[in-house]
């Protein structure tokens, strides 16, 4: 039996800076508790990068990791592609920052920014230009500092996020393995849902800014709640329906790390048992783009993932965007 190309993950890697902030730390900035956040978000605690750890310090780490294990040559590297909203300038790119750190002289280097959904558009891209043939060894990171986008003086938002990187390497397979099918959405008329209004160049950040939280994140999170668990559903029965298998066939379910509840809700609907669903939310938090290849690669080294299985992905983010990845491991 012949196989078309299929773009292949070879390596994960991941990268959580060290300090960990917790529940009862919040305790002490915001009015919440510990036993509100467990119970309304599953998370536990989360990671926050101290003033030395940039966000592409974090993405290279994760790719590092993640070539390593694919045996991968930094001069072997045709494209790399790094999601994040939190690069650490608007100009260059961080994908071109991380493409210095790791030596990958042979490389085009750039940014997607499609919030938390940022490296299943990453997995889409690097699908693409590995079956046309037009790229063979693809790095894809999902990085983000969230904490310097968070105001840590709204209770609503802070106890969710946090910092971490995680990241693949993609080369053609044509054993019948690889990446499937891909889906992704979204929907413009939702953008102010989720946002930071200030400090872009629409409303950019002026000498008299008075402080007022609106250059940090701001989320209507209940109604970002609810489209979350619909359209990420939709996402997942898309790319299983596409690659022609069925819900049950799944092995493993790699979500979005945004909230238990949300989580919960999707196996749900899909009818997966939970077992088979990777969560990491209560150690990390929502890492936006980092969330979904940092579960990855956790699930992966722990040896969970076999060859053989099938793994969805799915991402849910400010925008509003959202998708989903098959891939058969
Ligand atoms: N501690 C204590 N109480 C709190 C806290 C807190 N940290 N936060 C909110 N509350 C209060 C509210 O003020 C409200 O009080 P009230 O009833 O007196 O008004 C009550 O708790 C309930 O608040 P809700 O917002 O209705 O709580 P909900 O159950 O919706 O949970 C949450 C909030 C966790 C934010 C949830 O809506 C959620 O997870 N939303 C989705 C987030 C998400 O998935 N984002 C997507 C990607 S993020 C990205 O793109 C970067």
């Amino acid at each position: 039996m012949t196989h078309s190309t299929h773009a292949r993950i070879t390596g994960t890697g991941s990268f959580a800076p060290p300090r960990r902030m917790t529940n009862a730390d919040l305790e002490s900035l915001v009015d919440t508790t510990d036993q509100w956040i467990r119970e309304r978000t599953g998370i536990r605690e989360r990671r926050i990068a101290d003033g030395s750890i940039s966000c592409s310090d974090m993405a290279a780490a994760a790719a590092r990791n993640a070539m390593e294990m694919a045996h991968c040559a930094p001069e072997d590297v045709d494209l790399l592609v790094d999601a994040t909203v939190t690069a650490d300038f608007p100009l260059p790119s961080n994908g071109c920052l991380v493409q210095e750190k790791l030596g990958l002289v042979n490389a085009v280097a750039f940014d997607v920014v499609a919030a938390c959904t940022g490296f299943i558009a990453g997995l889409a891209i690097a699908r693409g230009f590995i079956e046309t043939g037009m790229y063979r060894k693809v790095v894809v990171i999902g990085s983000e500092r969230l904490s310097s986008l968070t105001n840590w003086g709204d209770r609503t938002t802070c106890v969710l996020f946090g910092d971490a990187a995680g990241a693949v390497v993609l080369e053609p397979s044509d054993n019948g393995s690889g990446i499937l099918s891909t889906f992704m959405k979204s929907d413009g008329r939702m953008a102010e849902w989720l946002q930071v209004r200030v400090g872009g160049t629409r409303h950019p950040h002026t000498r008299d800014f008075a402080w007022d939280g609106s250059d940090k994140i701001a989320m209507r999170g209940t109604d970002v709640f609810k489209v979350a668990v619909k359209e990420m559903g939709n996402a997942c029965l898309k790319v299983i329906e596409q690659a022609g298998v069925k819900p049950e066939d799944v092995s493993w379910v790699v979500p979005h790390q945004a909230n238990m509840r949300i989580i919960e809700a999707l196996a749900k609907r899909l009818g997966v048992a939970p077992g088979k669903v990777i969560i990491n939310v209560d150690r990390y938090g929502n890492t936006s783009s980092a969330s979904v290849p940092l579960a990855l690669d956790e699930a992966n080294r722990a040896g969970r993932i076999n060859p053989g299985d099938l793994v969805l992905m799915t991402a849910f983010g400010g925008g509003l965007i959202w998708g989903a990845a098959l891939a058969r491991w």
